[in-house]
């Protein structure tokens, strides 16, 4: 017999959760304000909203942290951290920054004017709101595939080239840059093909634009490559991540996605004029050029977090993992998007709970019901996440209303996405009775869905 899937890892320490009641649930999550940002985590019995600095280190990467030099110039840390950078990117410069926002803000605050269009591929929240806060506008040119949850494209995350040439032959002097998620995460951690870097790198080039790869789950990307795209079959991964790079100029890094540490970003890069603008902000807004906003222990977990990250074993585990979830509740009839994506599972909540109004948030509104049913805890990536028009402060809404259920990295067991299948069957099976949603009681002018007030519609 074939012998089944396992970890590529055993468990060396272990973290209590604990179970509650549906009363204690109904009253926390009234006291939240329903939202789940607002909850304490041990409201949570199993923790699914981010899949961001949740995962759990190994024994090399805390070793590492008893290795950290934390001197505020010149740290072996940081050597060692741009060491793993340029021999996973290939970038050989590089800024360490507390986050990948962070990243976001330094080079931009380089790059980006007022005015200015900003295309890419479903640009995350983070990214949008770095581009909208200095009065310049995220186009999506994700393709049209993406938005039909139903249908099986194995590259998802794709720039559609004829909506990026589109904006470049209108505007080209307004578009300081092609942005390219990988994975795409708001559209469903749905992966983007080589084939696609390449073609968006030629694009790039007949309009002489910089290509920045925001890369927090670049070595998922690449696994997808390997999997999905047929000349990479034999590929190894860290080949297929440094043809990636090959494409880019300039990245942004969540380290907390595929670095697997809980705090941690960065900025890598060729050209040395960006770098010596960049490094002006950098010092600035983050901590001198050799730290960043980074502990001397945190850049050595990341450089460790680099390599494991990119282990084919690993990133089978991790995948495979999000894939029993999506396969779990496919059984059950729930849709969701497909494929499933790399770090999550997105429940299409449109297609969940038809009969509810957009206006009265679908997927926020399924978000509060799982949690409810067991203390899961997922979150929004719909109408809520998509904040108001900058420009007629209207409420947007986006073709895609998620719930995103984000699996932590070397955290939970099978065990626990059973749980979290049954609890959303049981939604699901009850789907009728849910027929009021949320409306908005206070909110923040950008990013509202983090401190968002709500109540019963
Ligand atoms: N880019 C992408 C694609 C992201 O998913 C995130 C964060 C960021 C940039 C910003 O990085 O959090 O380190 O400042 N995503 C998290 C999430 C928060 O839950 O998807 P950060």
């Amino acid at each position: 017999m074939e012998l089944p899937f396992s970890e590529s890892y055993r468990i060396k320490m272990v973290e209590t959760i604990r179970k509650s009641t549906l009363e204690e649930r109904q009253k926390w999550i009234k006291d939240a304000k329903y939202n789940l940002f607002l909850l304490k985590s041990e409201q949570v019995f199993i923790d699914l909203l981010t899949d961001s600095g949740t995962g759990a280190m190994s024994d090399k990467q805390w070793s590492e942290m008893m290795l950290g030099d934390e001197s505020y110039a010149g740290a072996s840390s940081y050597y060692k951290m741009k060491e793993a950078i340029f021999n996973i990117t290939g970038f050989d410069r590089f800024l360490p920054t507390h986050q990948g926002r962070a990243a976001e803000n330094v080079l931009f605050s380089v790059l980006v004017k007022e005015g200015n269009l900003v295309p890419g591929n479903s640009h995350f929240d983070t990214t949008k709101g770095h581009i909208e806060f200095r009065k310049a506008f995220a186009v999506d040119c994700t393709i049209e595939e993406a938005f039909d949850t139903s249908c099986t494209h194995p590259f998802k995350g794709n720039v559609d080239p004829e909506k990026l040439e589109d904006v470049l032959k209108k505007s080209a002097d307004k578009v300081p840059f092609i942005i390219v998620t990988l994975t795409n995460n708001s559209a469903g951690g749905q992966p983007v093909s080589m084939e696609n870097l390449r073609m968006v790198r030629q694009i790039a080039d007949r309009y002489r634009k910089i290509v920045i790869f925001d890369a927090a789950r670049f070595a998922e990307n690449a696994y997808f490559i390997k999997l999905r795209e047929e000349k990479y079959k034999g590929v190894p991964i860290r080949t297929i991540v440094l043809e990636m790079f090959s494409y880019a100029d300039v990245m942004t890094m969540s380290s907390k996605k595929d670095a697997i540490v809980n705090i941690g970003g960065f900025i890598g890069m060729r050209d040395e004029e960006l770098f010596r603008q960049c490094s002006v902000f950098n010092i600035m807004f983050e901590g001198y050029l050799t730290y960043g906003g980074l502990a001397g222990r945190d850049m050595n977990a990341i450089a460790q977090g680099l390599y494991e990250g990119t282990d084919f074993e690993y990133l089978d585990t991790r995948v495979k993992q999000v894939e029993y979830l999506g396969n779990r509740l496919m059984k059950f009839g729930i849709p969701v998007q497909q494929p499933i994506g790399g770090h999550a599972v997105f429940v299409d909540a449109k297609r969940f709970l038809p009969d509810l109004k957009k206006e009265e948030f679908q997927a926020q509104t399924l978000a509060i019901q799982i949690y409810l049913e067991a203390g899961v805890r997922g979150v929004e990536i719909g109408a809520l996440m998509a904040d108001r028009d900058p420009v007629t402060r209207e409420n947007r809404f986006p073709k895609l209303e998620f719930l995103r259920l984000a699996i932590p990295r070397r955290v939970y067991t099978n065990n626990h996405m059973d749980v979290v299948a049954i609890a959303l069957k049981n939604v699901f099976d009850r789907r009728k009775e849910v027929t009021r949603g949320m409306k908005i009681i206070r909110e923040a002018s950008i990013m509202r869905h983090f401190t968002v007030e709500l109540d019963l519609a």
